[in-house]
């Protein structure tokens, strides 16, 4: 996607909203102001759109209607998922999360110990997948939550959804899969107890997300209030983005292609980055994702040149304290630390074009060059 002489290849860190979504929203956030909860019309109304929202999204989720809680974010939606577990869990005191899973599951683990709980991380295999032998292994009937996501944020691996759920159900656990970076691109499994989305992944606002919430799965409510969401999520709705939300979900829903066309312009990425010094992370992952590393270029390196250049990619891992830490993921897929260090992430979007992809790959090669002086 061009935006001016920039090319935006970074469509997992978000995406920009669609025309439909910010025209269907722009009423909700100005004459259309009222609070979903109050009795008169215009709040009527503002319910009613919610509802309507919850009816598309439960349709996208194939789930029930009462099934989804609309939460503030992706974040929101996993510790919700997470906490909510805890709350719920008698005499389960067990949290097995995958070694790759987002901060916002990987995070919870300090204050599920503080509670009482034990975390345990779950290994990935080389390609990236959580390793199914480990979590059969690690499995009992003292484990309350099963974490695991459909689709890795910087990796695009994918995970065996089906058969995870096959494994919890055998023993009873529960089973949050974070869908936030496939919902929209592949088919979701409706058999996770518990599933996060995001709308600014999708061409929605950023702020908004929902979990869906398996109907009798024991979760229980973190933040209380106004009894908003059926007592599930209290806080005021963001309507607006609710409604934004709704309608990127039903653009998406109208353009079964999109994945097929988003992952034309990656392959011709990849295609193009066919060069000596470029080792590939994950072969059949999430369409618009394409994660390598550059011998011989670290990721820092290679993003202030990239960005020089006019490119926003990604190296997918944290930035903390200036200098870029090597991945969690990488490190479980067991790379080295070094290797880790040199990550890159393009990941392309619903308004990528295959010339901007390979414009893209053009001065990548360029900002390697610049590096290595051994590329071209
Ligand atoms: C896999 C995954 N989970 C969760 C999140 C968090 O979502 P949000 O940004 O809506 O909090 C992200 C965002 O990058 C993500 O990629």
């Amino acid at each position: 996607m061009r935006i001016g002489s920039r090319l935006y290849c970074d469509h997992a860190a978000t995406t920009p909203v669609s025309a439909r979504a910010a025209a269907a929203m722009e009423p909700w956030l100005r004459e259309k102001f009222h609070n979903p909860s109050s009795l008169y019309e215009g709040a009527r109304a503002a319910r009613q759109a919610i509802d309507e929202a919850r009816d598309v999204i439960a349709r996208a989720m194939r789930c029930l209607p009462g099934e989804i809680v609309f939460v503030s974010s992706g974040t929101e939606a996993a510790n919700l998922a997470i906490f909510g577990a805890a709350a719920g869990c008698t005499n389960r005191k067990r949290f097995l999360f995958s070694a790759g899973e987002h901060e916002c599951v990987l995070k919870c683990g300090p204050r599920l110990n503080s509670l009482g709980f034990s975390v345990e991380k779950i290994p990935l295999t080389s390609d990236g997948q959580m390793d199914l032998n480990a979590l059969f292994d690690a499995m009992s009937d003292d484990v309350c939550m099963v974490a695991a996501m459909s689709a890795n944020n910087e990796t695009g691996a994918l995970n065996d959804v089906a058969t995870i759920a096959e494994i919890c159900q055998k023993f009873g656990a529960l089973f949050f899969c974070d869908a936030v970076q496939s919902f929209g691109l592949l088919p979701l499994d409706e058999t996770p107890d518990a599933t996060a989305i995001s709308a600014h992944k999708i061409y929605g606002p950023k702020g908004v997300g929902a979990l869906r919430i398996r109907a009798g799965a024991a979760i229980k409510p973190i933040l209380f209030g106004g009894g908003q969401e059926r007592e599930m999520r209290a806080g005021t709705e963001n309507v607006a983005g609710i409604v934004g939300f709704a309608e990127a979900v039903k653009e998406a829903m109208e353009d079964p292609g999109r994945a097929e066309r988003i992952q034309s312009v990656r392959d011709a990425f990849v295609q193009a980055m066919r060069i000596e010094a470029v080792e590939w992370s994950v072969k059949n992952g999430l369409p618009g994702h394409a994660h390598f590393t550059i011998r011989g270029a670290s990721s820092e390196a290679m993003l202030i040149n990239l960005d020089r250049l006019g490119v926003d990619a990604s190296s997918g891992s944290a930035c903390s304290s200036g200098s870029i830490e090597p991945s969690h993921v990488l490190i479980a897929m067991g790379m080295s630390e070094t290797q880790a260090k040199s990550a890159l992430r393009f990941s392309f979007g619903a308004h990528s074009e295959i010339e901007d992809a390979m414009e893209a790959a053009k001065r990548t090669k360029q900002a390697a060059d610049v590096i290595t002086r051994r590329i071209g």
